[in-house]
């Protein structure tokens, strides 16, 4: 990670770890209970050519955590790329107006094309279903943490990753992201048709790691530590496929009688949100809310301490933030959410 961060093959573990340092000191900021100012005056262009509620408003909120300032613009019809602007001409002007830069764009490897006409650091907030390295960042976070709390190992944990792992590119970047870690265990579960791409998987296995794909949830996971599920990308599919996809079966359910029938009391669910809570959409389900296994919650407010240091590390004023901390002066709830765990 120099001055981009685009896709987790720039990251090396000793980066990853940093990161996660870093993201720990902001707890107190991201928790409401402190202050800091460090970017003062700085100011973040926050691009959004497809739909997004986190990763908008969370890279949003990190930036005004720490002081700065944002302009945003979401969707083609309301940016000057409507008129056949470039790429390259749109980087070169966002850079005259910002300090930093975030992009969330349909094709896959545009955010990069649009990084190299910028020595402003970009981060790739999503480009089709390539990668989405802050969310796997904050992922990994989450995982850590857990982890932490469950008295777990990160060495030999068994990780199930479930849904479109074709297009979902949360997974791309979350199974590079553990496999820079010591070796591990990768249960893969898709629909036919929606399979972890092969040159991922064959660079995981390189790195030691243990992977099996499987098609239905079928059998036993009471050893799996983390199940992993992503929503099916209909938006990615082409007309054919569309045409050709049926309900799924409920073979890639996850719901409480799936973690209660095949997982253990310390599994956690994870799921990059948003899930399709409307029905028949087939998604994690809604009868786990309140259980203190699914951990999608804390997946999501993980999203501000881990942004704030991805730009607290970029910009280069990750030394500053503990010197610059007062208390906060207003109203902050002790719990957020209304089914949220005592922990
Ligand atoms: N929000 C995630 C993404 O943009 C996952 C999803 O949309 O299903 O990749
Ligand atoms: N997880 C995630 O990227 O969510 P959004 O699509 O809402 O930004």
């Amino acid at each position: 990670m120099r001055s981009h961060l685009l896709s987790i093959d720039s990251l090396s573990r000793a980066h990853v770890d940093h990161l996660m340092r870093v993201a720990a000191r902001m707890e107190p900021i991201a928790q409401r209970r402190q202050v800091t100012r460090v970017l003062e005056g700085a100011v973040l262009g926050n691009l959004f050519f497809e739909a997004s509620t986190r990763t908008r408003v969370s890279f949003n909120a990190a930036f005004c955590r720490l002081g700065g300032s944002v302009c945003d613009t979401t969707g083609f019809t309301f940016s000057s790329m409507a008129k056949g602007e470039s790429l390259y001409d749109t980087s070169r002007v966002l850079s005259g107006y910002c300090d930093a830069i975030v992009m969330r764009h349909p094709d896959q490897g545009s955010v990069a094309e649009f990084a190299e006409a910028t020595h402003v650091p970009v981060i790739n907030g999503g480009d089709g279903p390539g990668e989405h390295p802050s969310q796997a960042l904050l992922d990994f976070y989450t995982i850590d943490k857990e982890f932490t709390r469950l008295g777990k190992r990160l060495a030999g944990a068994h990780v199930l990753l479930t849904g479109d792992l074709k297009y979902g590119r949360t997974v791309h970047s979350l199974i590079k992201l553990l496999s820079l870690y010591d070796p591990m265990r990768f249960t893969l579960v898709s629909p036919p048709g929606l399979e972890m791409p092969s040159r991922v998987i064959d660079r995981v296995e390189s790195l030691g790691h243990r992977v099996e794909q499987r098609e239905s949830l079928a059998g036993d996971f009471s050893d799996v530590d983390v199940v992993y599920t992503t929503r099916i990308q209909r938006e990615r599919f082409t007309e054919e496929m569309n045409e050709n996809f049926g309900a799924l079966s409920r073979d890639f359910s996850v719901d409480r009688s799936f973690i209660d029938d095949h997982c253990s009391d310390s599994t956690i669910v994870m799921h990059p949100l948003p899930r399709d809570s409307r029905p028949g959409a087939n998604d994690l389900d809604v009868d786990l809310n309140g259980d203190p296994r699914l951990a999608i919650f804390r997946q999501t407010d993980n999203g501000i301490p881990v942004r704030m240091a991805i730009f607290a590390t970029l910009l280069e004023v990750d030394d500053l933030v503990e010197k610059d901390l007062r208390p906060v002066r207003w109203f902050v709830p002790a719990r957020l959410g209304v089914d949220d765990p005592a922990f």
